[in-house]
C-alpha cells in the first residue's frame, strides 16, 4: 500500500493567515526552516492507480495534484478525471471535511464515515445536503471494531480494508450531540500485501485502548497538534489547553511521544500539526526530541510504502 501525506497541519494551515507566533513568522521569512504545510489530509493505494482520500481538507484542490494523474496517453474524448475512488472521514470537524463540498464537480462522491460523523455532516454542518444538491453522494457507513472492504468507483474490491476505532475527544463545537464515533483513528489494511497503516489525525487521550489499535500497524500516522498541554495559553492565544481541545499534547505529563516512540511500528509520524508548535522548526530542540526517538514529523509530500 502507498500512502502520501497530501496535507500535515492542523486547522488553518501552515503559516495560518491570521497568526503571527514565533513559528508562523519563521515559516513566512525563511521557509527553509519551517516548510510551510496545508491542512492534513493523506491518500492510500493498493496499486498506485486507485486512490482513497482520508479527510477531505479545506485545500483539497492544491492537494490531489499530488497524486498520479491519468495514465497517458489519456484517450482521445476523455474530458473529466476524478482522481479519488472515495472519500474517508476521521471526524467531521471543519479542517477535515469541507473538501467535500469542494469536490462537488466530481458528479459521483462515496463517502465512508461513522454513523455519528455522517449525522452531523448531515445535520449540523450540513456539508452532505450541500454537496448533494451538485453530485451524488453514496454514503457507507463504518462500523466500529470491524474491518469493511474499500470498493473503487467501479464497483470492485480494491484490496484495501478499513476498521475504525474510537479515539478520545471532543465533538466539533457546531455538533448538536455528542455521540460516540464522532471522532475515530483508522486501521488501513492491504489484504494482498499485508501491511497496516494507522491514521490518528485527532485524538485527546493516547489511553491503552488506542495504544492496542496502534500496536497492530506498521507505519502509524497519530496527532502531533501540541507540543505542550498549555501551548496556546502560554503564548496568549488562548485560554483551553490541548488536552481541553481534543488533542493529546506529544511532551510533557501523559504525552504521547513516550509511546509513540515505543511502538513496534517501523513507520511512526506526527501530523495535523499547529501551527504553534515548535517541531515545525527544523533545527528546534523539540524536532532534535523526536529525531532522536525515531519519530518523524509529518512534511506535505511525504511518501512511503506499507
Ligand atoms: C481540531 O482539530 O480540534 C479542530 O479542527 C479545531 C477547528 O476546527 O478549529
Ligand atoms: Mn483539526
Ligand atoms: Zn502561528
Amino acid at each position: 500500500m502507498r500512502v502520501v501525506l497530501l496535507g500535515t497541519a492542523a486547522g488553518g494551515g501552515f503559516p495560518q493567515w491570521n497568526c503571527w507566533c514565533p513559528t508562523c513568522r519563521v515559516a513566512r521569512s525563511d521557509p527553509s526552516r519551517a516548510h510551510p504545510r496545508t491542512q492534513s489530509s493523506i491518500a492510500v493505494s493498493p496499486d498506485d492507480v486507485r486512490w482513497f482520500l482520508i479527510n477531505a481538507s479545506p485545500d483539497v484542490r492544491e492537494q490531489l495534484p499530488r497524486l498520479p494523474g491519468p495514465r497517458d496517453p489519456v484517450p482521445d474524448g476523455v474530458t473529466r478525471h476524478v482522481p479519488i475512488e472515495a472519500v474517508l472521514l476521521t471526524d467531521a470537524e471543519l479542517d477535515h471535511s469541507v473538501g467535500l463540498a469542494l469536490l462537488r464537480e466530481a458528479r459521483a462522491l462515496t463517502l465512508y464515515a461513522t454513523a455519528a460523523t455522517i449525522d452531523v455532516l448531515e445535520r449540523d454542518s450540513r456539508l452532505l445536503p450541500t454537496t448533494r444538491a451538485f453530485a451524488s453522494v453514496a454514503v457507507r457507513e463504518m462500523p466500529e471494531g470491524q474491518p469493511i472492504a474499500l470498493v473503487d468507483r467501479a464497483g470492485a474490491a480494491s484490496g484495501l480494508t478499513v476498521e475504525a476505532f474510537a479515539v478520545a475527544g471532543d465533538p466539533p463545537r457546531f455538533a448538536s450531540t455528542c455521540r460516540p464515533g464522532h471522532t475515530v483513528g483508522l486501521l488501513v489494511r492491504d489484504e494482498a500485501g499485508g501491511g497496516t497503516l494507522a491514521y490518528v489525525p485527532g485524538c485527546g487521550a493516547l489511553d491503552a485502548g488506542v495504544e492496542r489499535q496502534l500496536r497492530r500497524a506498521d507505519a502509524v500516522l497519530f496527532d502531533g497538534t501540541f507540543w505542550r498541554d498549555d501551548e496556546l495559553v502560554a503564548l496568549g492565544i488562548s485560554t483551553s489547553t490541548a488536552r481541553a481541545m481534543g488533542h493529546v499534547p506529544i511532551d510533557g505529563p501523559g504525552g504521547s511521544l513516550r509511546i509513540i516512540a515505543a511502538l513496534p511500528a517501523a513507520t511512526r509520524v506526527y501530523t495535523h500539526i499547529n501551527n504553534t508548535n515548535r517541531i515545525l522548526l527544523e533545527d528546534s530542540p523539540q524536532r532534535g526530541a523526536l529525531s532522536a526517538a525515531g519519530v518523524l514529523v509529518g512534511d506535505d509530500g511525504l511518501a512511503f510504502t506499507v
